[in-house]
């Protein structure tokens, strides 16, 4: 399933001993067969990790964190699981090289990469000059055009032209974006950007007016099978190699910002490509860093793309540092003007999301007003109510007791009744949700679980289950099922490196491990299991049936389902 062939990935995870590698990280205790140590994955104070030398898998007894040597290297440092596969194979002296997560297709990739270059090469033809003129008055110097792969797209060099040249297909390049239909390249005259995908291949361009007039400042490729804006952040291949734990991770709205900040050494900068943050983005940048900070473009755009990125930030559990830039300027105009320091400042004081919108409700308030300071805190305190981090909702509430001269209490008590009035259910932050347990899911839940102790309930799965409702469930069962006749056995934590690839699958399988189900069994309680997943289609069509009966006036056809629901339960005439 995965590029690099799954034997060599397992070779890897067996010389990276899984006790060796997490007490690199937490320090373990052993007790009994296994290794025990404080969870890195949640605020925990005693050891609820525990570390199975024998199975090489660690799960957590308290937020259900599991997985194997892989998973928790990703996990603890952020970065993909195939990430992780490589940096363990480094330190065992395999060289991965540039692997990649999933097959793709390399020409276009090939021509993205040729692209990349020949554009670079115009900018240093006797054409480019009033283009390198232009990147000089901007003050990007040499070594950032080398690094973001800046070029130029000239009128009188046709990149379609050369790439044909070069035997590409012209329907090729006009899917990729590089071409029109009447074979004209798309981009003319313009300061080419190259985008990487987050596996650090060039994938679309961004072109930039220069000393024309256009209406549109900035020109982007469409998408293609290997561009999707909405999962594609810029600069993240390269700031995901400075990034080191425990910094943070800069948004910013234009890619020209994120380039001046990185002239000046500040490498943890990305930007979306000029559309808003989409939840692929984020999940992008949760595996990044726990610490984003909002850095968006100081004037009422930027205000506004700001509220829109927090409401979406916090649906997914994530409250961003904010900074807002004076003057209007843009963090590339707020660099140039004000310098790094400056610049650097702002980002170390990035303020938190209750003050930031605490800091918004004062606007059009006179706050010598008792009426208005009244309001003022009202508002305040129902956006307070909103948070569930109790240190912050103490701290604010002390700070707007000091500031207005009010009574702590009164401003506490005034929390509370806001608090309850809040309707909406919240999310509980560490642990990860669950769907309902039914009894179907339960008992699909044990069978799973049971599959991957014991070669025999496999069998019986395989032999005897009809279908699992859930399809997650289903589709891991069919997994397991296959990797068993492949391997001949079953090692759960190879199994895990197998499903890599399939992220829904993974999560099903790291769910019903996380549940600490019980390990003995009798063969009465699997067949038990196997029955009750058996009566869901059953029951499924018996249900129907009875919706159908109901509506049903022809006593005849009545009858004929009636019998049908009959033969269903099994109950002979
Ligand atoms: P400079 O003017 O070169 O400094 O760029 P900027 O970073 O200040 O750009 P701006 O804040 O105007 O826009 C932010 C982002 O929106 C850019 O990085 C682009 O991705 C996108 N964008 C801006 N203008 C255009 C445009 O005319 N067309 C398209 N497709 N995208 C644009
Ligand atoms: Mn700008």
């Amino acid at each position: 399933m995965s590029y690099i062939n799954n034997e060599l990935i397992n070779e890897i995870r067996k010389k990276n001993d899984i006790v060796e590698v997490i007490s690199k990280y937490v320090e373990l205790t052993k007790r009994g067969k296994n290794y025990f140590g404080v969870c890195p994955f949640h605020d925990d104070h005693s050891p609820s990790m525990s570390v199975s030398k024998e199975k090489q898998i660690y799960t957590c007894f308290s937020c259900g964190k599991t997985g194997n040597v892989f998973t928790f290297v990703s996990d603890y440092e952020h970065i993909s699981y195939i990430e992780a596969v490589r940096l363990l194979a480094e330190k065992v002296g395999y060289n991965l090289g540039n692997i990649k997560n999933k097959k793709t297709n390399n020409q276009d990739y090939e021509i993205y990469e040729n692209s990349v270059k020949f554009y670079q090469n115009n900018l240093y033809s006797s054409l480019g000059k009033n283009a390198i003129e232009y990147l000089q008055k901007r003050q990007i110097d040499k070594d950032t055009i080398k690094k973001f792969g800046i070029g130029l797209s000239i009128a009188k060099i046709s990149l379609t032209d050369y790439l044909i040249g070069k035997k590409y297909n012209l329907d090729n390049l006009i899917k990729l974006g590089l071409t029109n239909e009447k074979a004209n390249d798309i981009f003319v005259n313009r300061i080419m950007f190259p985008i990487y995908d987050l596996n650090g291949n060039p994938v679309a361009f961004s072109g930039r007016i220069y000393n024309t007039h256009d209406n549109s400042k900035y020109v982007n490729s469409k998408e293609s099978d290997i561009f999707k804006k909405g999962k594609i952040l810029y600069n993240y291949h390269l700031a995901r190699s400075y990034l080191k734990k425990n910094d943070s991770i800069i948004i910013m709205e234009g890619f020209m910002d994120v380039i001046r900040a990185s002239t000046v050494g500040i490498d943890n900068c990305i930007a979306t490509m000029g559309t808003a943050l989409t939840k692929e983005h984020i999940d992008i940048l949760k595996k990044m860093s726990d610490n984003i900070i909002l850095c968006f473009d100081g004037d009422e755009a930027g205000a506004k793309a700001t509220n829109l990125a927090i409401s979406l930030l916090e649906e997914y559990n994530i409250s961003p540092k904010i900074v807002r830039l004076e003057d209007n300027l843009d963090p590339d105009e707020y660099i140039l003007t004000k310098g790094k320091d400056a610049f650097l400042n702002k980002i170390n004081n990035a303020i938190n999301v209750i003050d930031y919108k605490m800091e918004l409700l004062k606007n059009n308030r006179n706050l010598n007003d008792v009426e208005d300071i009244s309001q003022y805190i009202g508002s305040s305190l129902k956006e307070l109510a909103k948070i569930d981090d109790d240190i912050v909702v103490e701290l604010t509430l002390k700070k707007l007791a000091t500031n207005y001269d009010i009574a702590y209490q009164t401003l506490y008590d005034k929390l509370i009744k806001y608090k309850n009035d809040n309707v909406k259910p919240k999310i509980k932050k560490i642990k990860p949700q669950k769907e309902p347990v039914d009894k179907y899911q339960k008992a699909s839940e044990y069978l799973i679980n049971y599959m991957l102790i014991d070669e025999h309930v496999i069998n019986m799965v395989e032999n005897k289950v009809i279908y699992f409702p859930n399809d997650n469930i289903r589709y891991l069962a069919n997994e397991i099922i296959y990797y068993y006749h492949k391997y001949g056995v079953i090692i759960l934590a190879d199994l895990i490196s197998y499903l890599a690839n399939n992220e829904p699958l993974l999560t099903t399988l790291r769910q019903i491990m996380s549940l600490h189900l019980k390990e003995n069994y009798t063969e009465e309680e699997i067949e038990d299991y196997i029955y009750v997943v058996n009566e869901y289609p059953k029951n499924m069509r018996v249900n129907e049936l009875n919706i159908k009966l109901k509506k049903e006036e022809n006593p005849l056809e009545q009858a004929k389902i009636l019998k049908e629901i009959m033969e269903i339960r099994g109950v002979k005439k």
